[in-house]
C-alpha cells in the first residue's frame, strides 16, 4: 500500500522534472553489505535526522547490513559509509503486535534480547531515496521516511499476535546508540495521556574525543493510547513513567527506555521522532514544525522531490548502456549528499549566524572527490559546508580533519582542510565566505602545532621547519599524537604547503607564496634514489628509487615498500601506536602522492615510460587496493605522462569490476560518499586533481552527459563520437571544446561555471592526442624526457602563470 501511493507521486515528479528521472536509477542498497557500511534509510540531502533498521552485525556502521543480522531496532540518526565504531543510531523504537497474555513485563525490552524478534528475509526490503521499508517475520512491517530533523515511522501490525489475541501493538523506544557508548544518567519519560515520549543522553563520538548529548521527542498517531510506562533493563511497568538511568558499572550500558501501548492496530501507527542537539523542548519543536500533520506520504513526496532536485544537475544519454552503469553513477551521486549532515540551528557548542556542517567524516577522504564533486553539482551547498569549517576554526581554534556528532575526529594524516578550502577558492566559491579568516585558518595549521595533533593541525613542525620533513622517532616536546606515519604525514604537509601557496598567489601574498611553495617541495627529502623494492619472498620488483623514513640525524630508517599495501595481509597500518611510517597504504601508493608536482616525480622516476610502467606494476600486481582512498588519483595519472589513453583503461579496469550494483558491491567503505563520487567523477569522464583547478579528461561511459550548473544555470556538455557502450572504444582520437579543436588533457572549472562543450571522437587504439609536454596538467617543476625535448624555464614560468590566470575568469571575489 505504501509503495503504490509512493509510486504514484513519483509519477507526478516525473512530469514536475522533465521526462528523465534519476531516482529512478539509486540504489541506497549498494554498499549495504560486504563492509560497504553505507546508510541505506530515509533522510533528506544532509538531512539530520536519518532512519533505518539497524542491525546487530559486526559491520553495522551505517546502521543497517543484508547479511543475516537481525533487526534490533528502528533508530534516528547515522552515519553513512565510515569505518571506525558504528556512529549514532540513537534512540530505537522497537515494536511488538502484543505482549504474552496482555502483560507488558512479557514484552522483551533489551535490544540484545529482543533481536530474535527482528529477523527477515532480504525480499522484504525496499529502499529508495526518502523511503525505507521492511517486513519483520514477526508479521510487522515497518516503513520509514524523513524530514530535516524528525523521522517518520508508520508501523502495519497484523490482526492478532503470536498468542492469536487480538493486535494491542507496544511500541518501545530506548536509550541506546549503535555503539553502546551512552554515558550515565540517560532520562526518558512519557506521558500518561498522550504517550508523548521525550529523553535525552550522552554519548560518545565513533573515531574521535569528547561526547555529544542527543535529545528527542517522539509523538504517536493512528490509534488509542492503552498505556505506557518505562522499562530498566529486562522489566517494565505501566506504574512509573519517569526514568534516570546510569551506564551501570559493567561498561554495557544498561537497558532503558519507555514504551507506550495501543488499543488497536486497525490503522498503522505513525511515530514521529524529533531530534536536537540543543534540547528536548526543541526536539519536540522541530518534529511539529517539520511534520505538523504525521501525513506519512507527503512526507515521502517531499523527500523525493528534494532528492530529485539535487540530482538533477546531472543528465546522461542511457541509450544503448547497460542500466546498472546508471545505476552505478547515479546511486553513487546519491551518496554523496548524505553526509556531511546540516546541523545549522542545532550546535549548541557556539552562538553564531553562520551554517553549521557536522559529518565530515573524514576530509582525508573526502578531499580527494567527495567535496570537489559537490563544488559542481551543488556548489551552494559546499559554500555553507566551508563558511561551516571555518566558523568552527574561529570558535574551536582549528580546520577540523575529522569531524562528527559535535566532536572533534582523528586526523589520519595533514591538515587536509588545507586542500579542500584551496579547492574551493580555486573554484569560485565566495557568498558570503571570510576568505581572509579561511587564509588565517590554514596558515595556522602550517605554522602553530597544536598541544594535541591527533585531533586538529600537523605534528612535528620544529622538525618540518628545520630538517624539512618528518622524522621517523621524531623529538617532538611542543604537541603530541601518534608518533607514526612519518611518510605519509611529510607527502601530505608538502601537498598541504602547496594549497596554501595557491590561495596566498590569488591573494596576492607573494611572500607567502614563495614560501609554502618552497616548503611544498619538501616531499622530495624523503625519495631515497637507491632503495630497491622486494616482495618478502625476497622476490625484487625491478623498481629502484621509493620514498623511505629518515631519523632526525638525516641518516635513513627502513620500511618495505609493499608493507601496508593490499599484498600486506599482516600490517597493521591506522592509528595504531604501532603504526608504520604510512598510513593505510604502501610506499609503493604514496609515491605517487605529489599531486602538485609530477614533473619532478616522472624525473625521478625516469621519465614517462619509466613512470607508465611503475603504474601499470602498481595497479596489475594488486599493490593498490581502489577500496580506500589514495588509490582513486592514481587511477587517472597516467595523464601527467602523456598517456591519458592508459587512465582511461584503468578506470574501465576498475568499473564495474570493483564496484557492482549488489549490496556487495562497494570494494570498501563509502566513506561518507567517497566511493560514490570516485565513481561519479569516472563516469562523466573528468577527474579533479582536487586541490587545484584541474580535471582529468576520460571519456564518459555515456554518450553525453549534460551538467548545469545549479547557480550559473550554464549547461556544461561532453559528448562522445562514436560512442561505443561495450567500451572497446574508450581511446580519444581528438578532441574540440567549444567547437575548437582542443588537445590539452584536461579543463578547468570553467567548462562547468561557463557551460562549455567538449566533444570527444573516440576510437579503439590509443592515439596521439594529449600526449605532448604542452597538453599535460600544470605542473610545478617542468616536465622533461618527453622524448628527449625538454620544456624550458620559459615554458615552465608560463605555466605556472597559466595556473595562476586560469581561474581568472569567472569571478573569484578577494573576499
Ligand atoms: C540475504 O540473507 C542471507 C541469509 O539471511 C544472507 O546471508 C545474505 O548475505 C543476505 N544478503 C544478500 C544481499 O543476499
Ligand atoms: C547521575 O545522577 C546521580 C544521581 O542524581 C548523581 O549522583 C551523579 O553525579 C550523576 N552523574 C552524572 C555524570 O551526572
Ligand atoms: C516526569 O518527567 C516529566 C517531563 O520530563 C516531568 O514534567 C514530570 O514532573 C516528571 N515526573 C516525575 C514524577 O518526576
Ligand atoms: C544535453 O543538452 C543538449 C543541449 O542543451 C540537448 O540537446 C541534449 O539532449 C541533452 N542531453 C541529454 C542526455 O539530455
Ligand atoms: C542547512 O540548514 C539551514 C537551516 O535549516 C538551511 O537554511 C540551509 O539551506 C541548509 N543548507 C543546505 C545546503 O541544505
Ligand atoms: C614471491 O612473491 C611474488 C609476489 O607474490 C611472486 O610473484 C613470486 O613468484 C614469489 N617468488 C618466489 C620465489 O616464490
Ligand atoms: C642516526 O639515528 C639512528 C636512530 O636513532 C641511529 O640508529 C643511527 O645510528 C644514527 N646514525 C648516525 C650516523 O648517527
Ligand atoms: C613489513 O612487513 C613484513 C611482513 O608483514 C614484516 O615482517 C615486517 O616487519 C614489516 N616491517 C617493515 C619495516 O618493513
Ligand atoms: C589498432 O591497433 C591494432 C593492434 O593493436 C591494429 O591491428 C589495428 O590496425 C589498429 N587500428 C587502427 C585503426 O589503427
Ligand atoms: C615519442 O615519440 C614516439 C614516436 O614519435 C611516440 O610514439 C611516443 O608516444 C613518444 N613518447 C612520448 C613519451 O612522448
Amino acid at each position: 500500500m505504501a509503495r503504490l501511493l509512493a509510486l504514484v507521486g513519483l509519477a507526478r515528479l516525473a512530469w514536475a522534472y522533465g521526462p528523465f528521472d534519476p531516482l529512478q536509477y539509486v540504489d541506497p542498497l549498494i554498499g549495504a553489505s560486504n563492509g560497504g557500511n553505507v546508510f541505506p534509510g530515509a533522510s533528506l540531502p544532509y538531512g539530520m535526522a536519518k532512519a533505518v533498521a539497524d542491525t546487530s552485525s559486526g559491520s553495522n556502521q551505517g546502521g543497517f547490513t543484508l547479511d543475516g543480522a537481525p533487526v534490533t531496532g528502528f533508530s534516528l540518526m547515522h552515519d553513512s559509509g565510515t569505518g571506525g565504531s558504528p556512529s549514532l543510531g540513537n534512540f530505537p523504537l522497537f515494536a511488538y503486535t502484543n505482549c504474552p497474555d496482555g502483560d507488558v513485563d512479557a514484552c522483551v525490552f533489551p535490544k540484545k534480547a529482543r533481536a530474535r524478534f527482528g529477523v527477515f528475509d532480504n525480499g522484504s526490503v525496499t529502499a529508495r531515496p526518502g523511503e525505507f521499508s521492511i517486513a519483520l517475520r514477526s508479521g510487522i512491517r515497518a516503513s520509514m521516511t524523513a524530514a530535516h530533523r524528525t523521522a517518520l515511522f508508520k508501523f502495519t501490525f497484523p490482526g492478532t499476535g503470536p498468542d492469536g489475541k487480538p493486535a494491542q501493538p507496544l511500541i518501545l523506544q530506548d536509550l541506546s546508540d549503535l555503539s553502546d557508548s551512552r554515558q550515565d544518567n540517560g532520562t526518558v519519560s512519557v506521558d500518561a495521556d498522550t504517550g508523548r515520549i521525550r529523553g535525552s543522553a550522552r554519548f560518545l563520538p565513533s573515531f574521535g574525543s569528547g561526547s555529544y548529548v542527543l535529545h528527542f521527542c517522539t509523538d504517536f498517531a493512528g490509534a488509542d493510547v492503552l498505556d505506557s510506562g518505562i522499562f530498566a533493563n529486562s522489566r517494565a511497568s505501566t506504574a512509573v513513567h519517569n526514568l534516570t538511568i546510569s551506564r551501570s558499572i559493567n561498561g554495557y550500558p544498561l537497558p532503558g527506555g519507555a514504551f507506550v501501548r495501543f488499543k488497536s492496530a486497525a490503522a498503522p501507527i505513525l511515530a514521529r521522532s524529533g531530534v536536537s542537539f540543543v534540547s528536548v523542548d526543541q526536539a519536540c519543536a522541530n518534529a511539529e514544525a517539520e511534520i505538523p500533520s504525521f501525513d506519512y506520504d507527503q512526507v515521502v513526496e517531499a523527500a523525493t522531490a528534494a532528492w530529485a532536485r539535487k540530482l538533477s544537475p546531472i543528465v546522461v544519454s542511457t541509450e544503448g548502456v547497460d542500466s546498472s552503469f546508471v545505476t552505478n553513477l547515479y546511486s553513487g551521486v546519491y551518496r554523496t549528499m548524505v553526509n556531511p549532515q546540516n546541523y545549522t540551528g542545532e550546535n549548541p557548542l557556539w552562538t553564531s549566524a553562520e551554517p553549521y556542517f557536522d559529518s565530515f567524516y573524514c576530509l582525508w577522504d573526502s578531499f580527494r572527490s567527495q567535496i570537489p564533486f559537490l563544488t559542481i553539482v551543488d556548489p551552494a551547498a559546499v559554500t555553507q559546508m566551508i563558511r561551516s569549517l571555518i566558523d568552527t576554526y574561529r570558535h574551536e581554534g582549528w580546520l577540523p580533519d575529522c569531524r562528527m556528532s559535535l566532536c572533534k575526529g582523528y586526523t589520519q594524516g595533514g591538515s587536509n582542510a588545507d586542500v579542500i578550502l584551496a579547492d574551493a577558492y580555486l573554484k569560485g566559491l565566495k557568498d558570503g565566505i571570510d576568505w581572509d579568516t579561511g587564509y588565517q585558518a590554514v596558515v595556522k595549521d602550517a605554522e602553530v602545532e597544536p598541544f594535541d595533533w591527533s585531533n586538529e593541525g600537523r605534528g612535528g613542525l620544529d622538525s618540518w621547519k628545520t630538517l624539512g620533513y618528518i622524522p621517523v622517532q621524531d623529538f617532538d616536546y611542543k604537541g603530541f599524537g601518534t608518533m607514526t606515519r612519518s611518510i605519509s604525514r611529510t607527502l601530505e604537509y608538502s601537498y598541504n604547503d602547496f594549497c596554501i601557496a595557491q590561495m596566498a598567489a590569488r591573494m596576492g601574498k607573494t611572500a607567502d607564496a614563495d614560501k609554502y611553495q618552497r616548503s611544498s617541495g619538501h616531499w622530495a627529502n624523503l625519495y631515497k634514489a637507491d632503495q630497491p623494492s622486494q616482495f618478502w619472498n625476497g622476490t625484487d620488483t625491478g623498481f629502484v628509487g621509493f620514498f623511505q623514513p629518515r631519523f632526525l640525524n638525516k641518516t635513513w630508517g627502513y620500511q618495505n615498500p609493499l608493507n601496508c599495501s593490499n599484498l600486506d595481509n599482516y600490517g597493521v597500518c591506522s592509528l595504531q601506536n604501532t603504526g608504520p611510517e604510512t598510513f593505510e597504504s604502501s610506499i609503493w601508493e604514496y609515491g605517487f602522492f605529489v599531486p602538485h608536482d609530477q614533473g619532478a616525480l616522472l624525473r625521478l622516476y625516469g621519465g614517462p615510460a619509466e613512470f607508465v610502467r611503475r603504474l601499470d606494476y602498481l595497479h596489475d600486481r594488486g599493490i593498490t587496493y581502489i577500496g580506500n582512498e589514495p588509490a582513486f588519483l592514481t587511477v587517472f595519472q597516467y595523464h601527467y605522462a602523456g598517456r591519458p589513453a592508459l587512465s582511461a583503461r584503468r578506470s574501465h579496469f576498475y568499473i564495474p569490476a570493483y564496484f557492482s550494483t549488489e549490496p556487495a558491491g562497494l570494494p570498501g567503505n563509502d566513506d561518507s560518499g567517497a566511493m560514490g563520487s570516485f565513481l561519479a567523477f569516472a563516469m562523466i569522464g573528468l577527474f579533479p586533481n582536487p586541490g587545484q583547478d584541474v580535471y582529468l579528461i576520460t571519456p564518459p561511459y555515456f554518450e553525453s552527459v549534460n551538467v548545469t550548473h545549479p547557480v550559473t544555470g550554464r549547461t556544461a556538455r561532453i559528448r562522445n563520437v562514436h560512442f561505443d557502450p561495450t567500451y572497446q572504444a574508450i581511446y580519444i582520437q581528438s578532441a574540440t571544446l567549444d567547437g575548437v579543436d582542443y588537445r590539452k588533457n584536461w579543463v578547468d572549472h570553467s567548462f562547468f561555471t561557463e557551460g562549455k562543450e567538449l566533444v570527444l571522437t573516440l576510437g579503439r587504439n590509443e592515439s596521439s592526442w594529449g600526449t605532448r609536454v604542452e597538453d599535460l596538467p600544470p605542473s610545478l617543476s617542468p616536465y622533461t624526457g618527453f622524448n628527449g625535448t625538454y620544456s624550458s624555464q620559459a615554458t615552465r614560468m608560463r605555466r605556472i602563470r597559466g595556473y595562476q590566470a586560469s581561474f581568472e575568469g569567472y569571478g573569484v571575489g578577494r573576499n
